[in-house]
């Protein structure tokens, strides 16, 4: 049974398990899923594709404003389309992720973004949303916010394997990322007061999200 609006806000960096977590609790409770990191990934394709500077705010806004990005929410298996493009494999490349945290540190990018996700949020109503700056900023009246963590060796390790890298190579790449988000200006990488911690390190995907279940079911939600 469907039961009515739910939504679900889930930060923290990259490595702490949040795709996994954030799509097996959506199929879990019937509800759609965003990976707004996707949305960040498409718009910085867009911009290399362009060929205007990164560090060209204004040029890479534009971009940003003139693509026409569309991302799917089903958990199962969502597409991105820039322009008509499938640019599913592309975002997951080298060149994107090098060149993200430049783009995500942009504000206008950010804005233009932020309100598209409250957009997709609105038209779901029920949906787990994941990212850096859900509970404090896209959806700060999210009914669960969580925010998970893990210790540096494990998320560099989980990456890793998951993106077929070196592990050393990863752990410093995640390093520079993880600074790079989290001390920028514009909506870093934070926790919200009244998010859930959870440490994933330790504890199994599957534990996660049963504990992300029952507080949904406390909570009357879900
Ligand atoms: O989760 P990910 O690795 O796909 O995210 C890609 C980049 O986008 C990451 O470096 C941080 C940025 N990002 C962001 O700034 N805000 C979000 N809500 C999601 C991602």
């Amino acid at each position: 049974v469907r039961a009515g609006r739910c939504v679900v806000a889930v930060d923290g960096p990259s490595g702490s398990g949040k795709s996994t977590v954030s799509r097996r609790l959506a199929a879990g409770i019937d509800a759609r899923y965003l990976d707004t990191g996707a949305m960040y990934r498409a718009v910085t394709w867009a911009v290399l594709r362009s060929g205007v500077d990164l560090t060209d705010a204004e040029s890479v806004a534009k971009v940003a404003a003139e693509a026409d990005l569309r991302i799917g929410t089903d958990p199962q298996g969502y597409g991105v389309t820039v322009d008509g493009v499938s640019v599913d494999r592309e975002i997951r490349g080298p060149e994107v992720t090098a060149a993200v945290s430049a783009v995500a540190a942009v504000p206008a990018v950010r804005a233009l973004l932020v309100a598209r996700q409250r957009e997709l949020i609105e038209q779901a109503g029920r949906i787990v949303v994941e990212g850096r700056d859900i509970g404090p900023v896209v959806a700060p009246d999210a009914d669960l916010k969580v925010y998970l963590t893990a210790s540096a060796e494990a998320r560099a390790q989980r990456r890793s394997a998951e993106d077929a890298t070196d592990v050393a190579a990863t752990a410093a790449d995640l390093a520079r990322r993880d600074r790079l988000d989290s001390t920028r200006k514009a909506d870093p990488l934070q926790q919200a007061a009244d998010a859930v911690v959870l440490d994933t390190t330790e504890l199994g995907i599957d534990e996660v999200v049963d504990r992300l279940r029952s507080l949904l079911t406390e909570r009357g939600v879900a």
